[in-house]
């Protein structure tokens, strides 16, 4: 345990040394979650703007048996492995009837917030005291890799939430190839996507009224304060969003409002920002039909079947080997 502690931080002072000290200046998304970002998170899925857990939450309630149902889950027990589990607010739905339907199953949540994996394996404890479930703290790739030790059943690998949009296209066929290696024939993906639609609605998301979206993106420099000794004013820095109708990316940036130095004791670093300096901070890819089946073919994955809701906003797909 400590162990695993000391390997994550070490990745963040790793990434954030290697991430500043480039031009231009970036951080990785995956940084966003501790405890503060997990309830940033929290708040931003509750926004009106914030449209994606919701149309999500719809799609799976709709069509709760026939996924389960596709998932083929009958014969034998199965592990059903999310990556990226969060609060499970959304899988809720799929558990709930799994267990309705009694089958024999073990859920195996992994989230790169460690915090996130304790609060959600311990209520689920108290909602189903009978369900099997092993959460554990991991990153994506680092996961793929041992995936076959993590279960030996048939799988059901899930990835909500869009959150593989936080992968641009080549990583996200890397990562989709991965899973593809790990799983047998009987296993299959479950994969939340957000789709192309009206470039303002998408706009809005990621820039909500209230400013949740800026302090949660802003929360990566606070943490940078707390856990590595850094003296960021987060005042001299502004969240700005854009996106790409073409290429369908969404990307978070922090910008400098002026020119200014900051240190950061852990790292023995001094950065400084030129005015309008950016720190890139977040992908969130939005797809289309097109793409998912070229994305489908460079993997070598196929498309089950996919779910949506009637304005086709948003679309989770299964795919099997
Ligand atoms: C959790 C990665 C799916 O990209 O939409 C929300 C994170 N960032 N608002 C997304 C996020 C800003 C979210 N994912």
């Amino acid at each position: 345990m400590e162990e695993l502690k000391k390997i994550v931080d070490n990745t963040f002072e790793r990434e954030i040394l290697e991430g500043l000290t480039s031009y231009p200046k970036y951080i990785s998304s995956k940084f966003f979650y501790d405890k503060k970002g997990d309830e940033l998170f929290q708040k931003i899925m509750e926004l009106p703007e914030y449209y994606l857990t919701r149309l999500e939450h719809q799609i799976l309630k709709d069509n709760k048996v026939e996924i389960v149902k596709s998932f083929d889950p009958s014969r034998e027990g199965f592990d059903l492995i999310e990556l990226g589990a969060g609060d499970g607010k959304k899988t809720r739905i799929l558990l709930k009837e799994l267990v309705d339907k009694q089958y024999d199953f073990t859920y195996k949540p992994i989230d790169i917030s460690q915090n996130a994996i304790d609060g959600l394996v311990s209520k689920l404890n108290e909602e189903y005291p009978t369900m099997d479930i092993e959460g554990e703290r991991g990153e994506y790739f680092e996961v793929l890799q041992r995936l076959n030790t993590l279960s030996n059943r048939k799988k059901i690998i899930m990835v909500l939430g869009s959150n593989i949009g936080n992968l641009l296209h080549p990583k996200a066929i890397t990562f989709l190839k991965q899973l593809r290696e790990a799983m047998h024939d009987q296993d299959f993906v479950f994969i939340g996507m957000d789709q192309k639609k009206n470039p303002q609605k998408i706009l809005d998301a990621y820039n909500d009224e209230s400013k949740v979206t800026a302090a949660f993106n802003k929360n990566v420099l606070s943490r940078i304060n707390s856990e590595l000794g850094g003296n960021f004013d987060l005042d001299k820095f502004k969240h700005w969003e854009t996106y790409d109708p073409e290429t369908g990316t969404a990307k978070s940036y922090l910008v400098s409002l002026e020119q200014q130095e900051v240190d950061i004791k852990s790292l023995s670093l001094n950065i400084t920002f030129d005015a309008w300096e950016t720190i890139h901070t977040e992908i969130s890819q939005k797809y289309d039909e097109k793409t998912v089946r070229w994305m489908s073919e460079q993997s070598g994955l196929r498309i089950l079947k996919s779910y949506s809701d009637i304005e086709n906003q948003y679309k989770n797909y299964i795919f099997s080997k």
